[in-house]
């Protein structure tokens, strides 16, 4: 079985749109588990932060309790998907440097995502600003943005900012929509990808499936970069000691 760190899933129950209790949240991590997952990343939308974050809190904390007991060799971070968009910008960089949105497990990498139809400048525009207040971006689920599939060259360009990005694992294999699943792959193939995530909302509804997508990855890409994507770059930049570089928040 392959190790994977999943970087994006809707885990915590009762927060978001994703787990709907305890038992899916815990139902959702065997499902990762049996997979290969090792480490997750509970990424919650912004939204639920500005709503209830001492709910968030209290709901990661009964989780990772349960969940330490049936899997002890299996870590929940906390982390959060981050709606970013033109009109939002300046609050969420206020948000995030006064710790009232978090980044991912207390480093400088946020998890940001864009509205499906946004334009490659707008996106760009936040990816800059964010970067000049000390944050570093990974673009979540980027095979899904119609920018991608009008200009390839977009992502590229995002890439040699810095910017890092994630693919839902299961857009490399099992994807129906074919320009979403063709995204994945060129960024496969450009070695463009950091790293894999489910977005698993719950166990039903886009479940935390990353097994086909990593049998894929390893598949057609040679083992160093493989093993970096599907843990390594997660290990090395966001399970450290938590140490943020952003801005003041000022
Ligand atoms: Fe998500």
């Amino acid at each position: 079985m392959r190790k994977i760190y999943d970087i994006h899933m809707h885990l915590i129950p009762e927060v978001d749109d994703g787990a709907w209790n305890l038992d899916m949240a815990l139902t959702m991590v065997q499902m990762a588990y049996h997979q290969g997952v090792r480490k997750i990343f509970a990424t919650p939308h912004s939204s639920a932060f500005r709503e209830g974050p001492e709910r968030v809190e209290a709901q990661y904390r009964r989780l990772v309790e349960h969940a330490g007991r049936l899997y002890p060799d299996l870590e929940i971070l906390m982390g959060c998907e981050v709606l970013l968009t033109e009109f939002s910008l300046e609050q969420i960089i206020k948000e995030l440097g006064e710790g009232r949105i978090p980044s991912m497990n207390g480093t400088g990498w946020v998890l940001a995502e864009f509205r499906q139809d946004v334009d490659a400048q707008e996106a760009e525009k936040c990816i800059d600003r964010l970067k000049s207040r000390g944050w570093n971006l990974i673009l979540a689920h980027a095979e899904r943005y119609r920018f991608a599939s009008v200009d390839h060259t977009v992502l590229r360009s995002m890439a040699e900012k810095g910017c890092l990005i994630q693919v839902n694992a299961c857009s490399l294999d099992r994807e129906e929509c074919v320009w979403i699943r063709e995204n994945a792959r060129w960024m496969l193939e450009e070695r463009l990808i950091s790293f894999l995530g489910s977005d698993a909302h719950r166990t039903f509804h886009r479940p935390p499936e990353v097994e086909g997508g990593t049998e894929y990855l390893y598949g057609h890409t040679e083992r160093e970069y493989a093993d970096a994507v599907a843990f390594g770059n997660a290990q090395m930049l966001l399970c450290g000691n938590g140490r943020k570089n952003g801005a003041d928040g000022s």
